[in-house]
């Protein structure tokens, strides 16, 4: 049996939006196994339990890139990642079943071809670069050509996913950004993501503080969290910093310290009691077999 873990990934951090993201310490696994059959699924809702599955649909592309016929498969999922939060459910899915190709092959394909493969699946790498390296990724395109630029993350920086109990649509969230946008916002944004790369290595949470602060879609999306304003509030009085991870509902705190993480968990916890609230660290391996 091939298992694959995949770490969840959250992106944008504010100022890079479609550009940034980082892998955190939740995990979700698929495992691969021969079947007598072409097909099994088992670990989610019944309407995801056949070929339209997108672990299955990445593990058909990986065969086919590989030029191997799609061997029939049992597909046994363990997920943790919730779903459309913001916090990469698909790119779990993406990587997941592309690795289960590649190792059921032979683990030929290299980790840039994965990201290239996956990219085309996704439509843009943010979660599935990081959920594959690990670490905070920088990615940009050429045409097709995908390449990211790795950062490590100071670890004194701790990661908090506040996850609300109801999900944002990706779709709905692009489609109420502007279509435009001026040279002086995009100097803003260029200036303020080169250093919030440089805050994040350097684990300095004041500078992090200020160059986080984006003016391409979160003052946008905000308004389709209706609690956005209080979970700031709540992350502010402790000290923290908050941002949307990918396209939301996930509100990410970040804090200098564990303490501060845990008080901003107990404060979400008094106000939103069905939120699922996470104190995480950075996913520094990507995914893996195991
Ligand atoms: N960068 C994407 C967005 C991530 O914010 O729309 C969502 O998958």
């Amino acid at each position: 049996m091939i298992k694959i873990k995949v770490p969840a990934t959250s992106a944008n951090l504010g100022v890079g939006f479609d550009c940034m993201g980082l892998a955190v310490s939740l995990y979700s696994t698929a495992s691969f196994e021969k079947n007598d059959q072409p097909l099994s699924i088992i670990g989610c809702e019944p309407e995801y339990q056949n070929s339209d599955n997108l672990i299955y649909q990445a593990f058909v592309k990986g065969c086919q890139f590989l030029k191997q016929d799609v061997p029939n498969v049992k597909i046994t999922i363990d997920n943790h990642i919730p779903i459309s939060r913001g916090l990469g459910s698909s790119a779990f899915c993406i990587v997941a079943g592309l690795m289960g190709a590649n190792a059921w092959f032979g683990n030929t394909l290299t980790k840039e071809q994965l990201l290239d493969l996956a990219t085309q699946i996704e439509g843009h790498p943010d979660n599935v670069s990081p959920a594959i390296y690990g670490q905070l990724g920088v990615s940009f395109m050429n045409d097709a050509d995908v390449q990211t630029v790795h950062f490590e993350v100071d670890p004194k920086l701790h990661f908090v996913a506040l996850i609300p109990n109801y999900h944002v649509s990706t779709e709905k969230a692009r489609s109420i950004l502007p279509t435009e946008m001026s040279y002086q916002t995009a100097i803003y944004q260029i200036g303020h993501a080169v250093a919030l790369s440089k805050a994040f290595e350097l684990g300095d949470l004041a500078l992090v503080k200020t160059a986080i602060v984006d003016k391409m879609h979160e003052p946008f999306r905000s308004q389709l969290i209706p609690d956005y304003p209080s979970a700031k509030e709540i992350t502010e009085a402790n000290h923290g910093v908050l941002y949307i991870s990918g396209s939301g509902s996930t509100l990410m705190a970040i804090t200098k310290d564990d303490d501060a993480a845990d008080k901003i968990i107990t404060d979400v916890k008094k106000s939103f009691p069905n939120w699922e609230a996470h104190h995480l660290t950075v996913d520094t391996k990507g995914a893996r077999v195991i």
